[in-house]
């Protein structure tokens, strides 16, 4: 077997030295190198702002939707949009292990994984694509794919339904990085918390702020307050368009008697959403921008021009313990655990 880099450089072919994610082509041959890990797939589940794109492009047409997806990894040996730049994850069961990494990994074949990095940087290839679920962002595929050896995963457990898993570890970093950033009496308000990020978000929120702090779900409109109320892991809830910054901070000024946010936390699929964010959060307090939809530039010279000294934090979709976090809330929560499965899995 080839030696292969820990990174998966060596799949790298355009352009050459870099890392696999920002890279725009790989090599997706399933001869696996020594440090590699062969994965038969399931599903795929893309990442909800790539998914929304292209499902858009191909005007909700599923064979369209079907041709555009196998388009992008056949020229780029990755799922990784080309507007949004995001991937997704994926399920499937292990189908060979490098020889290198044999006897120090903890996984065996036919062990049933979920990849925990993006598809971005996934080596991917679809033979056949068997069904797209629109309103899951979940595509059901014969196919193969790499696993590098820095990449991180979850064994499937076997008490939870494994779309349910797939589901839930896709976001699993937004609620994790939430339990890190609330404390105890803290005014947090999440933005798309309805989504699938969204309400894990709520949840972990309400649970870090306890009963002097306050969280805020804000969606476009009502959709799941009426659950979010009843599940209480919301304190309240409004419908505002997060890209009308001024309108939001109006309602949000309201709610917090003028003193606004400790915490904002972004989980929106849309553009232009960063200038709510940031008005809504009190000087010092922090954004946290999960949204894949985020711009930087946006942010950072927004932030500037309306002279707000906000800390900004990006999205990292890892965070130590973040799947087991995630899981574990499915455990937890019954109501949460029959939504999440009735919208989601
Ligand atoms: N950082 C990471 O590592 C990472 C990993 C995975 C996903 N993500 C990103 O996280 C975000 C959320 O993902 P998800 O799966 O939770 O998506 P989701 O389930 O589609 O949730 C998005 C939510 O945003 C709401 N929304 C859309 N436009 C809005 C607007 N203008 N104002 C207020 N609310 C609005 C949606 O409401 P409606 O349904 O009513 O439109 C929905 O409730 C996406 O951008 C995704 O790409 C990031």
């Amino acid at each position: 077997m080839k030696k292969g880099n820990r990174y998966g450089t060596h799949r790298v072919i355009e352009p050459k030295g870099i890392l696999p994610q920002p890279a725009v082509k790989i090599s997706n041959d399933m001869e696996i190198y020594d440090n590699e890990i062969l994965i038969d797939v399931q599903t795929l589940n893309i990442d909800s702002a790539s998914f929304t794109q292209i499902y858009n492009q191909a005007e909700k047409d599923l064979a369209k939707t079907e041709e555009i997806i196998k388009g992008i990894v056949e020229e780029r040996g990755k799922h990784q949009n080309p507007v949004t730049g995001s991937g997704g994850m994926l399920i499937g069961t292990i189908e060979e292990i490098g020889e290198g990494i044999k006897d120090t990994t903890d996984l065996k074949v036919g062990d049933k994984i979920a990849t925990l990095v993006s598809l971005s940087l996934t080596p991917l290839r679809i033979d056949n694509i068997k069904e797209i679920r629109p309103e899951i962002d979940q595509v059901d595929i014969d196919g193969k794919a790499i696993l590098f050896e820095s990449g991180i995963y979850a064994v499937i457990p076997d008490d939870l339904p494994e779309n349910l898993t797939l589901s839930v570890l896709d976001v699993a970093g937004a609620p994790a990085q939430t339990a890190k950033i609330c404390k105890f009496g803290d005014t947090v308000m999440v933005i798309g918390g309805p989504g699938k990020a969204g309400m894990l978000c709520l949840y972990e929120a309400k649970r870090r702020v306890g009963p002097t702090g306050k969280v805020i779900c804000v969606n476009y409109d009502e959709t799941r307050f009426e659950e979010i109320k009843e599940m209480g892991i919301a304190d309240v809830c409004i419908a505002a368009d997060a890209t009308d910054a001024v309108g939001l901070l109006q309602k949000i000024e309201e709610v917090t008697n003028g003193e606004l946010c400790d915490v904002v936390i972004n989980c929106v699929n849309v553009e232009n959403t960063e200038m709510a964010s940031i008005l809504c959060t009190k000087d010092e307090g922090l954004v946290y921008f999960f949204s894949m939809a985020t711009s930087f530039t946006k942010a950072a010279l927004g932030a500037e021009g309306v002279g707000k000294d906000v800390n900004m934090m990006i999205g990292n979709g890892y965070t130590k313990g973040h799947g087991e976090l995630t899981i574990q809330i499915m455990r937890d929560s019954d109501s949460m655990r029959e939504l999440y499965t009735k919208l989601f899995a």
